[in-house]
């Protein structure tokens, strides 16, 4: 069951059980209305009493007439009449306050983020083997795109030493998770087979294989995700984003400058 079902489900509750208790309220308050417009009040008399003989007490006797309470009078057809209307203009006030509750809770309810995968979520990209073999040497380290994380998956072999490579993991899993998202205005970076970068077709910002930046407006390199391997699964948090490396960090030798000609021109 969804979050937003089950917050759909304990608003619906909460909704009747305050109609129900202010319909309640509202009933005995009506009862006790009607019961004391109908009924008598209880008195309470005093009186002294002295005796012929005896001397006077120092403190007067006191008798207290106790009265019975008044029963409660039956209602008058035309105040049956009147609860009768009361009770269905209710009825249908509750029904109406019921029915914009469910229907502002079924639009929450879709309007709710459905974190059960997709961008935003831990995703699993796969058989660690696998993609090794896919983005390592025996593939010429061309990276994997994965749209439903939005991200790029690309080998790494450098000495990770800057922060960001410890946050994602990438030393020890040999890879890296870049957002797809170029730093500078948020367009989306596609690879270059021919120079081995990444490189944005807005204003041309270009980073390294494994992410760092390279040339271009771009401020940093590219944001990434951290990478675990759970089992033999690789696991991708993009619920946590990390801020690409500053300008001027260089960390692979390998693929610090292009590998052939530029598919966007500077
Ligand atoms: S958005 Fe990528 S260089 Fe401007």
């Amino acid at each position: 069951m969804s979050p937003g079902t089950i917050a759909l489900i304990v608003v619906a509750v909460s909704i009747l059980a305050w109609a129900g208790f202010m319909a309640n309220v509202t009933i005995r308050k009506q009862r006790k209305a009607a019961a004391a417009a109908g009924g008598g009040t209880a008195t309470t008399d005093t009186a002294a009493s002295t005796s012929h003989s005896a001397p006077a007490p120092s403190a007067p006797a006191v008798t207290v007439e106790t009265v019975p309470p008044a029963k409660r009078k039956p209602l008058s057809p035309d105040q049956l009449a009147v609860s009768r209307r009361q009770f269905l203009n209710r009825a249908w006030g509750l029904s109406f306050v019921g029915f914009l509750g469910f229907f502002g809770m079924s639009s929450l309810s879709f309007l709710w983020p459905k974190l059960t995968g997709g961008f935003g979520t831990k995703i699993n990209a796969g058989n660690y083997d696998d993609i090794i073999a896919k983005v390592g040497p025996d593939n010429n380290y061309l990276p994997l795109f994965i749209p439903e994380g939005r991200f790029w998956l690309t080998y790494y072999e450098g000495t990770g030493d800057a922060p960001v490579y410890t946050a994602v993991g990438a030393v020890d899993t040999k890879l890296q998770a870049l957002y797809r998202k170029c730093v500078h205005l948020g367009c989306s970076v596609p690879h270059c087979a021919e120079s081995m970068l990444f490189e944005c077709p807005c204003h041309g910002s270009k980073y390294r294989l494994h992410g760092e930046f390279f040339a271009g407006p771009a401020p940093r390199g590219l944001d990434r995700f951290p990478v675990t391997i759970e089992g033999s699964s690789v696991i991708v948090d993009t619920g946590s984003v990390q801020v690409g490396p500053p300008r001027g960090v260089s960390t692979w030798d390998k693929f610090a400058g292009p590998q052939g000609p530029f598919c966007v021109p500077t």
